[in-house]
């Protein structure tokens, strides 16, 4: 039978019209006429940054989570300090931690060169959080577009409304409840520590101190994050079983209580969550759904929109 005249032809079509509308009318088409490429750029740019060093794709989504939790999804996390300006970039949580700026800015010199003055730094860092956990085997989701950049930034902010790696589970939930999310999504977002490092500092008095840890696991970390401070710096990757995929090893991990961080553990440590954690750790579908929905959620954290802000031409500063 010719393709022409199939009996489901027309229902191909209609569904293909209906497509066409939902991504037309939606903001994820944000930048469908003023920078076309926006979206194709970014994903390129991404996918090289990764295929040269895997733990980019961590660093690209912790970025955007920093960014959204301090002042909103606001690009503010990128403005670099000067003599009379103090950023977030120092702040504890950041300090020697957070990274990934020359991909954002490799990727914003080249939006600026193919349309000028049009794509947003928040929304760059958005799409390459999303396309960083695509990169990397995870789900997908489909941001919304139009964010604005920032003015200022808050180092504050950055030290008192990101949760540590010391927090306790009612520490953990009230942190992002404070942000407007679940329990539920607070665990789903967890799960991001599939994939990406830590330093020694962050694990140290977990892998030496604590009892709820598997001892071969914590054997394994003390020759690389000894007891004295020399080995600060020191990385061990966040999910020991499936370090770079982004799946659902980290669930895993924790049953077997091989949680790098306190935090990680405390997910999983006979309180309210533990039935979360199980049933993610058996069901990645289940995992990655939750996470794709609090992930837009987050990306959606009060936004500059309309003429709010402004579109930075460099993201380390205000234009
Ligand atoms: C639940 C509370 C959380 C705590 C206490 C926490 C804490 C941390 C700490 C201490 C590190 C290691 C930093 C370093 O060693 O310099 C880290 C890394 C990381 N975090 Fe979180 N985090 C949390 C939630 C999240 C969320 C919600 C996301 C993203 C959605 C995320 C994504 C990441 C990633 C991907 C890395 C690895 C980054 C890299 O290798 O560059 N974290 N986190
Ligand atoms: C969690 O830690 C906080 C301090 O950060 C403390 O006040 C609280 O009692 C702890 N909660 C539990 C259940 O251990
Ligand atoms: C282990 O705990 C003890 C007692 O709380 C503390 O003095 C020591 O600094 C901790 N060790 C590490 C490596 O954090
Ligand atoms: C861990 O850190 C210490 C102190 O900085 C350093 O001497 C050692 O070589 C590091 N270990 C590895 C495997 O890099
Ligand atoms: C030890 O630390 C180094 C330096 O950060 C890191 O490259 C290496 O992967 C670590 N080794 C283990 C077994 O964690
Ligand atoms: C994001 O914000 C917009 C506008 O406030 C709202 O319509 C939309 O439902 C939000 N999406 C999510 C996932 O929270």
């Amino acid at each position: 039978m010719a393709l022409n005249s199939h009996p489901n032809r027309i229902y191909f079509f209609v569904f293909y019209l209906f497509l066409y509308y939902k991504t037309a009318s939606a903001s994820s088409d944000f930048y469908g006429a003023t920078c076309p490429k926006a979206l194709s750029t970014i994903r390129n740019e991404v996918t090289k940054a990764v295929a040269k060093e895997h733990r980019m794709g961590g660093s690209l989504l912790r970025l955007h989570f920093h960014d959204c939790f301090v002042n909103g999804c606001d690009a503010s996390i990128l403005l670099d300090d000067t003599s009379d300006f103090t950023g977030e970039k120092t702040a504890a949580p950041n300090i020697k931690s957070v990274r990934g700026f020359e991909v954002i800015d490799t990727i914003k010199s080249q939006l600026e060169s193919i349309c000028p003055g049009v794509v947003s730094c928040a929304d760059i860092l958005a799409v390459a959080a999303r396309d960083s956990v695509v990169t990397l085997g995870g789900p997908s989701w489909t941001v919304q577009l139009g964010r604005r950049d920032s003015m200022t930034a808050s180092f504050s902010g950055a030290n008192t409304e990101l949760p540590s790696p010391i927090f306790n589970l009612s520490d953990l939930i009230t942190t992002f409840s404070l942000k407007g999310f679940t329990v539920n999504e607070m665990v789903a977002l967890s799960g991001a520590h599939t994939t990406g490092q830590a330093r020694c500092v962050f694990f140290r008095n977990r892998v030496h101190n604590e009892t709820n840890i598997d001892s071969t696991f914590a054997t394994s970390l003390k020759s690389n994050c000894t007891i004295d401070t020399g080995d600060d710096e020191n990385l061990s990757s966040l999910d020991i079983t499936t370090p770079v995929w982004f799946d659902n090893g980290y669930f895993k991990n924790l049953l077997s209580s091989k949680g790098l961080l306190h935090s990680d553990q405390q997910l999983f440590s006979g309180g309210s969550t533990d039935s979360l954690v199980t049933k993610y750790s058996n069901n990645a579908e289940t995992f990655y759904q939750d996470f794709s929905n609090a992930m837009l959620k987050m990306s959606n954290l009060s936004l500059l929109t309309g003429t709010a802000g402004q579109i930075r031409t460099n993201c380390r500063k205000i234009n």
